[in-house]
C-alpha cells in the first residue's frame, strides 16, 4: 500500500509511520522542521515539508506529491490550545492558531490529497476527537478545542460527499492516547491506539463513507 501522513513528526502521526513501514508499506509523511523530518526517514518515509497553517501550503503539498497515488490519507496535525475548563474566551491569536491548524489546514490539503488517490479503494481519515461530537456532549472543557473538531467533523461531511465514488472517507477519534498532547495520564498507549485505527482504516469499505468511527470501530455521534 502506498500511505500519507499528514503530521508525522511525533505522537500518533509519527506511530502511523513507524507501523505502516513496519507493515512492508510505501510511507510519505509530513513534518515541519528538520528534526521531525529526519525522525521520518530514519524509519524509511518519503519526508515531505509542511505546515498546514502556512498559505501556501496546498500548492507546497501539491508540487510535493507529483504523481503520487495513495490507498490511504491520514489527516493528523492538530492542537489543542488553552485549557480552558469553563467559557473563557480564548485570545484571538489562539483562536486563530487552533482554527487555522485543525480546520482550515485540512480544508486547504483535502483538494491536493484527492487529486493524489488511488483509483480503487482510497481512504481518506482526519483525525477527529470525541470531543468534537456534539451529541455526546457533557461537559465545556477545552470548548476551542471541541469547537474545532466539530468544524473539522462537518469539512470530513462534505469532503465525503465530495468525493463519494472516488474515496471513502472518516472522522475517526484515537482514543485518549499518551501523548504530548494527550499527557500521561491517558488512557491508551500510542501503538495500541494506532494498531487499533489501522485494523478500522483497513476494513473501511464504500458503505463506510462519512462516518465518525472510535478507535475500535464503533459509531460516535456526530
Ligand atoms: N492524544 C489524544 O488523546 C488525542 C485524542 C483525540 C484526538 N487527538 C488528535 O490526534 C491528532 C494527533 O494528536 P497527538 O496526540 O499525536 O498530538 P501531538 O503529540 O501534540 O502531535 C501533534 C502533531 O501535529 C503536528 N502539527 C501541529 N501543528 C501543525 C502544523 N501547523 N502543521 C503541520 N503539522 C502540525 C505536530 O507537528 P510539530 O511537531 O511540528 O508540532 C505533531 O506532529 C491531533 O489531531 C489530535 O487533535 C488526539
Amino acid at each position: 500500500m502506498n500511505v500519507l501522513v499528514i503530521g508525522a513528526s511525533r505522537g500518533i502521526g509519527l506511530e502511523f509511520v513507524r507501523q505502516y513501514r513496519a507493515a512492508g508499506d510505501a510511507v510519505s509523511a509530513t513534518a515541519r522542521d528538520d528534526a521531525g523530518l529526519e525522525r521520518l526517514r530514519a524509519i524509511g518515509a518519503a519526508a515531505l515539508r509542511l505546515d498546514v497553517t502556512a498559505d501556501d501550503c496546498a500548492a507546497a503539498l501539491a508540487a510535493q506529491l507529483g504523481d503520487a497515488a495513495f490507498d490511504i490519507v491520514v489527516v493528523n496535525a492538530g492542537v489543542y490550545g488553552p485549557k480552558t475548563d469553563g467559557l473563557q474566551a480564548p485570545a484571538a491569536d489562539e483562536f486563530d492558531r487552533v482554527m487555522h491548524t485543525n480546520v482550515l489546514g485540512p480544508m486547504r490539503v483535502l483538494a491536493p490529497v484527492a487529486g493524489a488517490l488511488a483509483r480503487t479503494g482510497a481512504r481518506i481519515a482526519v483525525m477527529s476527537s470525541r470531543m468534537g461530537s456534539i451529541g455526546l456532549r457533557a461537559g465545556a472543557n477545552g470548548w476551542l478545542y471541541r469547537a474545532s473538531k466539530a468544524a473539522l467533523n462537518s469539512v470530513l461531511k462534505d469532503a465525503s460527499t465530495a468525493l463519494a465514488g472516488r474515496a471513502t472517507c472518516v472522522a475517526l477519534h484515537p482514543g485518549w492516547v499518551r501523548t504530548d498532547m494527550g499527557g500521561a495520564q491517558a488512557d491508551l498507549d500510542v501503538e495500541r491506539s494506532v494498531a487499533d485505527l489501522r485494523r478500522v482504516l483497513a476494513r473501511l469499505g464504500p458503505g463506510d463513507n462519512g462516518r465518525f468511527l472510535d478507535h475500535d470501530g464503533t459509531e460516535i455521534a456526530w
